[in-house]
């Protein structure tokens, strides 16, 4: 079955990249030109998903602008002759079908994705987390969503990070299927150092079957306090099995502050209207390192 619905949770506070974050969401930061959830939804796009739901929370509505149509703007570029930009903006706003939804209080990961339940049925469903942008040539959200047609079994995507990280972020148990993809058997959320699996985390995308929300209602609060959707996971994991899909392409972590710069940095040496000048700037500054 094809993936055609995807769920992205942007509601978190973003308290890593305070003071910033306060008035905007993190999901909104701009890599050069376009916000951080713009990438994330062409991703999806990409992927063949067709049907998105923004998770959001209060003082978040400025995504929802984002996406909407913005008719004073789109008529002055046009009395301007800015064709191309207006054409930009209008593709914005029909990439995908795209609804919103508020999570009321930030109890987490896995209690975000549980307001996507109506939206989503009976369907397995692709999860982008919105602070995570990942950039290459294959969609990282097309290759899980590969992999889940191929396996029919829930999907994370996966990474190797060094020790030191691993405890920000979950470990798996795996197996090695075939070239980049693995079976997985157990994970746990912020291992403590005793804990560590294997230095495989999960990271920033994953297609789930719909039996998650069952699991994800009947999972306590776990690391942090917060309904983890890696304790759901975990579940799926140890009774129905999972595959892991190592993916290509670079992930920003936009969650926090040196990310962000990364981000900025590789994105403007590739963007055709500012990398030339970049490039320059950035060997001039590199000299007085
Ligand atoms: P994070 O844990 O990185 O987000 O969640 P956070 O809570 O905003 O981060 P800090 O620690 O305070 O800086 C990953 C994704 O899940 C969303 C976030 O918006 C982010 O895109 N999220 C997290 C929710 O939608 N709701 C939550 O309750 C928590």
């Amino acid at each position: 079955m094809k993936i055609k619905k995807a769920v992205i949770p942007a509601a978190g506070l973003g308290t890593r990249v305070l003071p910033a974050t306060k008035a905007m969401p993190k999901e909104m930061l701009p890599i050069v030109d376009k916000p951080a959830i713009q990438y994330i939804v062409e991703e999806a796009v990409k992927s063949g998903i067709e049907d998105i739901i923004i998770i959001i929370s209060r003082g978040k509505n400025v995504v929802e602008d984002h996406f909407d149509r913005s008719p004073e703007l789109e008529k002055r570029l046009l009395l301007s002759g800015k064709h191309d930009v207006h054409d930009k903006l209008i593709n914005i706003s029909q990439m995908a079908n795209i609804v919103f939804v508020r999570q009321q209080e930030q109890k987490g990961l896995g209690h975000a994705i549980l307001h996507a339940k109506s939206f989503v049925g009976n369907e397995p469903f692709a999860v982008l987390y919105g602070d995570d942008v990942i950039i290459g040539d294959d969609p990282a959200c097309g290759q899980l969503c590969r992999a889940y047609e191929e396996y029919g079994l829930s999907t994370v995507g996966i990474k190797e990070v060094s020790e030191e990280a691993i405890s920000k972020y979950s470990t798996l148990e795996l197996s090695l299927i075939k070239e980049n993809i693995y079976s997985v058997t157990d994970m746990i959320e912020k291992p403590s150092k005793d804990k560590i699996l294997s230095l495989y985390s999960i990271l920033g995308r994953c297609v789930l079957t719909p039996d998650i929300f069952n699991i994800l209602e009947n999972t306590p609060a776990g690391a942090g306090n917060e309904i983890q959707l890696t304790d759901a996971m975990k579940v799926m994991a140890n009774t129905k099995g999972m595959t892991g899909v190592d993916f290509t392409g670079t992930r920003y972590d936009m969650g926090n502050k040196l990310g962000i710069l990364q981000a900025t940095v590789e994105v403007a040496l590739k963007h055709p209207e500012v990398a030339d000048g970049f490039r320059a700037y950035l060997k001039e500054i590199a000299k007085t390192l």
